[in-house]
C-alpha cells in the first residue's frame, strides 16, 4: 500500500517525539512491505519564524492533499504575550479546520505496568480504558463574536461557544458508531443546568441515539465528569463531549495513564469523496519548551498517534496492532523516559522508539 503522509514536527518537543514515530512508520512500513511517501511541513512557532505565519498556505496545501498528517507539538514561550489571533497553537486550530477533523479520539488506558505512576490507587486506577471523544472544530474555540473591546476605560472580553445542530449529529453519531465497536456505553458530558448550549447538545445526542439502540446512553454533568473520572474511571466506556469540555476533561485523564506523554489521539472527519479518510495525528501533550532538545521526552504518545495512524486513515489494523503491542512490552521491560520511569536510570527518547522498533521484530 501507498502510504502518503504529511510530518509537521512543530515546536519544542514536537521534533524529537515525531522522530521516534517515524521511525517506528519505516519500521513498520519496511516489514510489510508498504511505499511510504513523506513530506515535511511548518505548523506553529517554526511556521511563525520561517514564513511570519503559524499556518502557512503550503502547509495547507500540503495537508489538503495528503491522506493523513503525523503533527508533533505546538506553542513557544516568547509567543506568549501575543493574542491568540497570532500565537503558534493558531496555527494548530487552523489546521484542524481545515481539515474538517471534527472528532478527536483521545483513548485513555491505564497500563499495568503504569499503575504506580498514577497518583491514584491502583485499585481505581486498574482496568481504566475509555475513549474521549472530543468535537475539534466549533465551540469556544472558534465561535463568533469574539475579542476584546474597551467600553468607558473597561475592557470586555467576549468568546462565543456555538454548536450548530449539524455539527453536534455528527460528532455524536461518529461517538456511537465507535461506542458499538467497544463496550456499547456511551457517556455525553455537558453543562445543561446552565448552557442553553448544552441544552442542544443533550437533545441532539438523545435524538442521534434512537439510530443506535443497542448503545446504552447516559448524560453527565460535566463538573461531575471531572469527579467521576478520578473516582470511578472504569464507568466510562466511550465519553462525547465539546472541545474545550474535552481538552480539560482529558489532561485530567492523563493522571489515569500515568503521564501525559503516554496519550495520543487522532483527529477524523467524514470520509472524503475519493475514500480517504483523512486524519491528523498528534501527541494529546504540548511542547514542553522546558525539556526540549534534550533526548528525554517520552515518545510513546507521538508513537501511540502513529499507530492510530494506520488503523483510522489506512485500515492497517494488524500494522497498527502490532505497534501497540510493542508499545506495551517495552512498557515492561523498558527502556522508557524519566516521567514513568519509576527507579534506576532513565533511557531516552531515541532508546525507546529504537526499542519499539526491535520490539515489533
Ligand atoms: C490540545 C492542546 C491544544 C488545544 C492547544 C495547544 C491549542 O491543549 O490539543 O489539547 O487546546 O486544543
Ligand atoms: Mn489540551
Amino acid at each position: 500500500m501507498k502510504l502518503n503522509i504529511l510530518v509537521l514536527p512543530g515546536d519544542g518537543i514536537g521534533p524529537e517525539v515525531t522522530r521516534e514515530a517515524v521511525r517506528v512508520l519505516e519500521h513498520v512500513a519496511a516489514k510489510w512491505n508498504h511505499a511510504l511517501h513523506m513530506e515535511e511541513g511548518l505548523l506553529g512557532g517554526i511556521a511563525i519564524h520561517k514564513t511570519g505565519g503559524p499556518f502557512p498556505d503550503r502547509t495547507r496545501e500540503l495537508a489538503l492533499a495528503t491522506d493523513a498528517t503525523l503533527l508533533g507539538a505546538v506553542g513557544l514561550p516568547e509567543f506568549d504575550h501575543l493574542p491568540p489571533e497570532k500565537r503558534p497553537e493558531k496555527g494548530l486550530l487552523g489546521i484542524r479546520k481545515a481539515l474538517d477533523v471534527f472528532a478527536n479520539l483521545r483513548p485513555i488506558v491505564a497500563y499495568e505496568a503504569l499503575l504506580a505512576s498514577s497518583p491514584l490507587k491502583d485499585e481505581i486506577v486498574r482496568g481504566t480504558d475509555m475513549l474521549i471523544v472530543r468535537e475539534l472544530t466549533a465551540g469556544l474555540y472558534f465561535g463568533t463574536p469574539r475579542g476584546i473591546s474597551g467600553e468607558s476605560g473597561e475592557r470586555v472580553a467576549v468568546n462565543s461557544m456555538v454548536y450548530r445542530e449539524s455539527e453536534i449529529k455528527r460528532v455524536a453519531r461518529m461517538a456511537f458508531e465507535l461506542a458499538r465497536k467497544r463496550r456499547k456505553k456511551l457517556t455525553s458530558a455537558d453543562k445543561a443546568n446552565v448552557l442553553e448550549n448544552s441544552q442542544l447538545w443533550r437533545e441532539v445526542v438523545t435524538q442521534a441515539g434512537k439510530d443506535y439502540p443497542d448503545v446504552e446512553v447516559d448524560h453527565i454533568l460535566v463538573d461531575n465528569c471531572a469527579m467521576q473520572l478520578v473516582l470511578n474511571p472504569t464507568r466510562f466506556d466511550v465519553v462525547v463531549t465539546e472541545n474545550l469540555f474535552g481538552d480539560i476533561l482529558s489532561d485530567e485523564g492523563a493522571v489515569l495513564a500515568g503521564s501525559i506523554g503516554m496519550l495520543q489521539s487522532a483527529s477524523i472527519g467524514d470520509q472524503q469523496p475519493n475514500g480517504v479518510w483523512r486524519g491528523l495525528y498528534e501527541p494529546v501533550h504540548g511542547s514542553a519548551p522546558d525539556i526540549a532538545g534534550q533526548n528525554k521526552a517520552n515518545p510513546f504518545a507521538a508513537i501511540g498517534s502513529a499507530a492510530a495512524m494506520l488503523n483510522y486513515s489506512f485500515g492497517l489494523k494488524e500494522e497498527g496492532a502490532a505497534i501497540d503491542a510493542a508499545i506495551q512490552t517495552v512498557l515492561k521491560h523498558g527502556p522508557v523516559t524519566a516521567d514513568i520511569k519509576r527507579q534506576g536510570t532513565a533511557g531516552t527518547t531515541e532508546e525507546v522508539g529504537k526499542a519499539v522498533c526491535a520490539a515489533i521484530g
